[in-house]
């Protein structure tokens, strides 16, 4: 029997749980859980008989692959999979896939709400300032960018898109005003909302001579990784100048920021994608891509 492992050390909602079960039992499977695991030696062993497996953001690295003997397909529920060793998969002819769009509009609308918080002073009663008129900029205009630029407009942000992966008419289209570098995009935006990926070039990429180029009142949003900002020189800059904000789900490596009060916010725990509706498109989708792999060979999705 084909044994599929949910593994979630931040659990789906119990929908999407009671959701995908339903798709893997009535392919005949048997489903598996692991959930709020509190360390590395814990997912390793609950691996060793599974051909197919769930992850959220949760670590499978080579240790984990190896010990996954007859892993087959590895989804990761949602977007990023820099948390997947893609090599160590490709080694042990494990296919890898994503879920690309399906929890975008929950970390677009989270990133919106971290914006007026930031904006009305975290609800402290003290007068704030509004969205309305604002220029916006979304680096990189994938799912979730756009999904915020739709946000956005319906606040009246002005929004702008920084992609280079795209076409100044695909970027028109999907109803942002295309500019042409990061610097510009810095430069032009007094919001800056971040929905670039990990990788090797993007690491550490926003940095101090990037973000000194916003204009007055800057506020940086970062619902992507913690790992795409040089937080050292985004803590210098923030050292000097007063007006800069930066507000984040993803709290970052150290604590440097603590000391920005009233200027830095960061969430307790990483839920952008944390709602039900995006746990049951994420979590469905993943278990659907499983089945249609194993039964038909479908690769779609597949990131290595
Ligand atoms: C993603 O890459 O899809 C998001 O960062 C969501 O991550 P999560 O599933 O760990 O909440």
């Amino acid at each position: 029997m084909i044994k599929v492992l949910i593994a979630t050390d931040k659990p789906f909602a119990p929908v999407a749980v009671k959701g995908i079960r339903e798709i893997v039992e009535a392919q005949g499977y048997e489903l598996v859980l692991l959930e709020k695991y509190t360390s590395q030696a814990e997912l390793i062993a609950a691996v060793s008989d599974v051909d197919a497996m769930i992850i959220r953001s949760d670590k499978a690295t080579k240790e984990v692959i190896e010990a996954a003997k007859k892993l087959k397909v590895i989804v990761r529920a949602g977007a990023g999979y820099d948390n997947i060793d893609l090599a160590a998969c490709t080694a042990r002819d494990v296919v890898a896939m994503n879920t690309p769009g399906q929890n975008a509009n929950a970390v677009a609308e989270l990133a919106l709400g971290l914006m007026v918080y930031m904006a009305r002073n975290f609800y402290n009663g003290k007068s704030g300032s509004e969205l309305k008129g604002k220029k916006l900029g979304v680096h990189a205009y994938g799912n979730v960018g756009q999904n915020v630029g739709r946000v956005a407009r319906g606040f009246g942000m002005e929004v702008y898109a920084f992609d280079p992966y795209m076409t100044d008419d695909q970027i028109r289209l999907a109803g942002a005003t295309p500019l042409h570098s990061v610097e510009e995009l810095y430069a032009t935006c007094q919001y800056v909302s971040l929905h670039i990926p990990a990788t090797a070039e993007t690491k550490r990429s926003i940095n101090r001579d990037l973000l000194q180029r916003m204009p007055p009142d800057a506020v940086l949003v970062n619902t992507a990784r913690k790992e795409v900002i040089d937080e050292e020189g985004l803590a210098q800059l923030m050292e000097e100048r007063l007006d800069f904000k930066y507000i984040t789900d993803i709290a970052p490596d150290s604590d440097r920021f603590a000391k920005f009060e009233g200027r830095f916010y960061a969430t307790p725990k990483k839920m952008g994608a944390q709602t039900e509706e995006a746990n049951v498109n994420a979590g469905l989708a993943a278990a659907r891509q499983i089945v249609n792999f194993i039964e038909k060979g479908d690769k779609r999705f597949k990131v290595n």
